[in-house]
């Protein structure tokens, strides 16, 4: 089994004291930060856009891990990498066929970004399947997008499973990472499932023992 990257989420975080909660979790070991981008659209939500990526992004030496919850990825995907995204994660929901998939994967590879594929709960893992050649990253939402603090979905185990077991078979390289209820407990499950980026929010942000829960989620 890979090392298991730690990716926390922002969303979480005391947005007045950002930088201070950055740091503690560079400090306590996460190796990826994970950006919630919601535009009250696509999600019934909304967080934060480019300019807060874009003022944080290079404050810290973690892997900028870029999840946009927006319609028309096409339109905003190259602000988001321009803004200091590594990794860039769009919803399969938010595009019209997969033609628009491969569109929008092909548009972050050529402004030199990493291309995530995230899927909400009742998608299909099935789904992906056509554009695991081409991704570098699948994300299993294991919560309805949208917030955080949600309870995990059981589902999102089995979901991981098939998609580890397809990967293993066709010898793709791409990674597998789970967002939403993520802790001790539900971490266990999806390592055993085959997941390699693990994102928490709730879970870090906002508790003294940072570093612990982060060994603890590996
Ligand atoms: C949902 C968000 C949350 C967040 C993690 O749209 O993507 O899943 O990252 O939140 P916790 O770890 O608190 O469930
Ligand atoms: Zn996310």
């Amino acid at each position: 089994m890979n090392k298991i990257i730690v990716a926390p989420s922002i969303l979480s975080a005391d947005f007045n004291h950002l930088l201070e909660d950055i740091k503690k979790v560079e400090e306590a070991g996460a190796e990826w930060l994970h950006f919630d981008v919601m535009d009250g659209h696509f999600v019934p939500n909304i967080s934060f856009g480019q300019p807060v990526l874009k003022s944080i992004s290079h404050s810290h030496k973690m892997v900028n891990d870029v999840h946009i919850m927006i319609s028309d990825p096409f339109k905003y995907a190259p602000e988001f990498i321009k803004a200091g995204a590594n990794f860039l994660t769009f919803h399969y929901e938010a595009c019209k066929s997969d033609k628009e998939v491969f569109q929008v994967i092909d548009l972050i590879h050529d402004y030199g970004c990493k291309a995530g594929l995230s899927v909400k709960p009742n998608t299909p893992i099935e789904k992906v399947y056509p554009f695991l050649y081409s991704l570098d990253l699948v994300l299993v939402m294991s919560v309805e997008p949208g917030f955080g603090g949600q309870k995990f979905i059981p589902e999102s185990f089995s979901k991981i499973f098939k998609l580890r077991e397809y990967i293993n078979t066709n010898k793709i390289k791409c990674l597998i990472e789970v967002d939403g209820g993520i802790n001790e407990e539900t971490a266990k499950t999806c390592k055993l499932a085959g997941v390699d980026v693990l994102v928490a929010g709730s879970y870090l942000f906002g508790h003294d023992d940072i570093k612990e829960r982060i060994e603890k989620l590996r």
